[in-house]
């Protein structure tokens, strides 16, 4: 009898990282040991609908091709035929992925899943409810001041010239529910708050404006359930005025610097708050812990909380377990025992 346990890759996505989750899910899938594992594939089309593939590098018209499967099982032409004792991998980012919806589907099914739960998922992707968790745990986070678009319309002015008080230039302004810089602008000057502020609207109704820190942009990784580890902390050196859209995916000119060359303290330090940010959405499995630094006063911002970190060959998270002792291979092995802990606690406590 085959003992080798079946993997569900979950990859591509309704979210704009389609095409990153699509590189992750490529180095998950080559690092996945064969001795151990074997592997399935459901590629998430743009539109909602679901195929099941052999692999992630097949050429995207060829998995758009043969049976498709609905977000509803019940509209489905048929059943998947997965096997029971599968181990799901969502491999998505950002929004219909890492912000709990997929993690809910996986739980009404009843299976093992790697990563956070539903809720989780939905405190760690919302920014502006990750952060007043992150200030009620006392942990260090950037000056800020969340706008309802309800109350923005009625208010422009008002709202405005209270920004404008409270902050000094550059500031940020970004939707409180996305990732991968969409919808962030840097804003310089008053004269472009106005539109600050209506490019972040379009992405969501709920906004953020954040005071500009200078600082530099260090990273951590975390693995694990109840007793979590984080890995060395690294750092990004955008080439941009700010690590935007551009930055992260389509120039490649961005510097990284494995590990963060920064002092003993405030690596400890990091690594410490990395746990914290980690706990206090009751976060599993894994996560990358986004900070700033600034040299100067040696101060450090927790930034955000990604609940489903980029998996590419460059990417951070599996960068910065690599230096810190745990292999790729390893780490995708550690994330679904982990996964499968998780289910089992679940199991018992619904049980007893
Ligand atoms: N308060 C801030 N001060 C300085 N830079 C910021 C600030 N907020 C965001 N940035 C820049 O914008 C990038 C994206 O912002 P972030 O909050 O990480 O959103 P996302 O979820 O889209 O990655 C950061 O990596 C950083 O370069
Ligand atoms: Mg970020």
């Amino acid at each position: 009898m085959d003992k080798k346990r079946n993997i569900v890759i979950l990859f591509g996505g309704r979210s704009a990282e389609h095409e990153v989750s699509i590189k992750s899910a490529e180095a998950v899938f080559d690092h996945l040991d064969p001795n151990q594992f074997t592997t399935q594939c459901i590629y998430f089309h743009k539109n909602g609908r679901w195929s099941l593939v052999d692999s992630p590098h097949i050429r995207k018209e060829q998995m758009e091709k043969g049976a498709f499967y609905s977000f509803l099982p019940w509209n489905s032409e048929k059943s998947m035929g997965l096997p029971k004792s599968s181990v799901y991998f969502p491999v998505l980012h950002g929004p219909y992925g890492e912000d709990g919806t997929i993690q809910g589907l996986l739980e009404l099914a009843d299976v093992p899943y790697v990563g956070a739960t539903v809720m989780s998922s939905a405190l760690g992707m919302d920014k502006a409810v990750a952060k007043s968790i992150f200030q009620s745990k006392g942990l260090p986070i950037v000056k800020h001041t969340v706008i309802h678009e309800k109350d923005f319309i009625p208010n422009k002015t008002k709202i405005k010239g209270q920004i404008k008080k409270e902050y000094s230039f550059p500031l940020f302004v970004k939707p409180s529910n996305l990732g991968s810089s969409i919808g962030i602008t840097k804003v310089q000057s008053i004269d472009q708050l106005s539109r600050a502020l209506d490019v972040a609207f379009r992405y969501d109704s709920k906004i953020l404006v954040e005071q500009g820190i200078k600082g530099r942009e260090i990273e951590c990784s975390v693995l694990g359930n109840d007793h979590p580890i984080s890995s060395l902390p690294g750092e990004v050196i955008p080439f941009r005025s700010f690590y935007d859209y551009q930055d992260k995916y389509r120039e490649g000119k961005t510097k990284f610097g494995i590990p963060a060359q920064i002092p003993e303290s405030v690596k400890e330090k990091i690594q410490e708050i990395s746990i914290h940010a980690f706990q206090s959405i009751e976060c599993s499995g894994m996560a990358r812990i986004d900070f700033f630094y600034q040299e100067h006063n040696s101060k450090i911002y927790l930034n955000e909380i990604n609940t489903i970190p980029g998996f590419t060959e460059i990417s951070m998270y599996p960068k910065l377990w690599a230096i810190s002792g745990i292999k790729f291979p390893s780490l995708i092995e550690k994330l679904v025992t982990l996964a499968v802990e998780k289910h089992a606690d679940k199991k018992r406590t619904q049980d007893a």
